[in-house]
């Protein structure tokens, strides 16, 4: 009856040092895909620049096992330390991309800003005399997102969303490369010759923007526009890690230490806000073990009956959506505004005088009994989505040798996602558990209605 989907995000997971440093222990093969971190030659191309940046001292550009190139703290760094400055015009984005030489390709096609910085990469990393060659030069030969695996691999995401979204995703990149990219390739094949403009070069790129570019919000433009900035793009991400803001008085872009590192410690930058794992493995294709950030959501829509209009009408007068996504958090409790939601939702025509209750809790048992059934019906399915179990997967991830670094972290990713809504379950029992141990008993309906 109720219409669901749902949108993974993440939770913590509790797992052992010893099943961590398994896995880890054969996802070390992730190195050569990380790019070759600071060079000499970066370091003079930054600092040879009309208004150059500087790189902190304190910071050591290090091959960490598990995550490759990065930075660590060669001595103690401060809360709000600066670590690094780039200069505005060392980064590419899609406005550098309209004043290189392929800018008139622009002109009178439908590029976006992130179509433009795929395509101006592509052409700078064709030219040996581009001016960001010190920069392209440290890029990695491939970056191992989901949508460029093969279909043995994408099997491991089964039933999860982050399989859907891959789907979905490869879609658009081909149909970008065939209809936006290709034409122009076509248009001028001395400019783009074809063995260095192609599908296999344009998926490269395309993977260095989404994995490797910062975004950036600009005043009076939807969304966010996409800026690859030298130096930058080399450290690794934690969800407390950096956080990056462009001063245009300076002309640069900062990072800043957004806590204090000890001499030793890894430094890193955050690349977003509450990112679980269904993110980082789209966008950057790797996952944190024990993302504190993971969750999944709920989608929640009124369901189009007789009622639908008098459902609206109750859920605006409690200043609830009509169609909301609710996250839920490991550890945490059900989201009350879905708990509330879904009261409206099962209300029986006989209660409607009683709606303005929901807001305080139950409204009636048989009204409580329907909400957390039509949620336990929700969570149940998304259960069986799946091929296996969160148990299964834990085993999986014991298993002898570990295991190959897709899988590894397609199973880290998706046996969280199991387990928040084995645990969505389990606090939906609790919810009946405790409202039996209450004694539950009916209000009338308020007053005033
Ligand atoms: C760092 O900056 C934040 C906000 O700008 C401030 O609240 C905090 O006190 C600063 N920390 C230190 C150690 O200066
Ligand atoms: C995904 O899992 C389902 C069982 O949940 C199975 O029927 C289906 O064949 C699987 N699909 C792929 C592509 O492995």
């Amino acid at each position: 009856m109720l219409r669901f989907t749902w949108f993974p995000k993440m939770i913590p997971t509790l797992f052992s040092n010893i099943l961590i440093f398994l896995v880890i222990s054969h996802a070390s093969a992730q190195n050569s895909y990380a790019g070759s971190g600071l060079t000499d030659d970066l370091v003079g191309w930054i600092g040879s620049l009309p208004n150059p940046g500087a790189i902190n001292s304190k910071l050591l550009s290090e091959d960490f096992a598990t995550m490759g190139a990065g930075f660590k703290a060669k001595s103690d760094i401060g809360e709000n330390e600066t670590l690094v400055e780039i200069p505005l015009d060392a980064a590419m984005s899609s406005k550098t991309a309209g004043d290189s030489a392929i800018g008139e390709v622009f002109e009178g096609r439908k590029f976006n800003d992130f179509q433009a910085l795929v395509l101006h990469l592509m052409y700078e990393e064709s030219d040996p005399k581009s001016k960001y060659s010190a920069f392209i030069q440290t890029l990695p030969e491939s970056v191992d997102l989901p949508f460029t695996w093969n279909d043995e691999a994408l099997e491991a995401l089964n039933g999860s969303r982050l399989n859907d979204y891959v789907l979905t995703q490869r879609g658009y990149i081909n149909k970008d490369y065939e209809e936006l990219f290709a034409p122009v390739f076509e248009s001028d094949p001395v400019k783009f010759p074809k063995e260095l403009f192609n599908k296999e070069k344009y998926v490269w790129a395309l993977s260095i923007v989404l994995s490797r570019a910062h975004r950036f919000s600009v005043p009076g433009r939807q969304g966010t526009i996409p800026v690859l900035i030298p130096v930058l793009d080399i450290f690794n991400h934690d969800n407390v890690g950096g956080r990056v803001e462009s001063d245009s008085e300076k002309g640069v872009f900062r990072l800043s230490a957004t806590r204090a590192y000890k001499e030793g410690e890894q430094v890193y930058a955050s690349y977003g806000q509450s990112m679980g794992n269904f993110e980082l493995l789209y966008n950057y294709g790797f996952v944190l073990p024990a993302n504190p950030e993971d969750a999944i959501s709920v989608n929640f829509k009124v369901f189009d009956d007789a009622f639908a209009e008098i459902r609206k009408s109750m859920l605006k007068a409690l200043k609830l959506p009509q169609q909301a996504s609710y996250l839920v958090k490991k550890g945490q409790a059900l989201p009350s505004d879905l708990l509330k939601t879904l009261r409206v939702q099962v209300l029986r025509a006989a209660d409607f005088d009683k709606f303005p209750l929901v807001a305080e809790g139950p409204v009636s048992l048989q009204n409580e009994l329907e909400t957390l059934h039509q949620l336990l019906g929700t969570f149940k399915a998304l259960l069986n989505r799946y091929p296996n179990s969160a148990t299964q997967d834990t085993e999986l991830l014991m298993s002898e040798g570990g295991l190959e670094r897709k899988l590894a972290y397609s199973v880290f990713y998706r046996r969280a996602e199991k387990t928040i809504v084995e645990d969505g379950i389990k606090n939906i029992f609790e919810l009946w558990n405790s409202l039996l141990l209450a004694k539950f008993t009916e209000k009338a309906a308020p007053a005033i209605f």
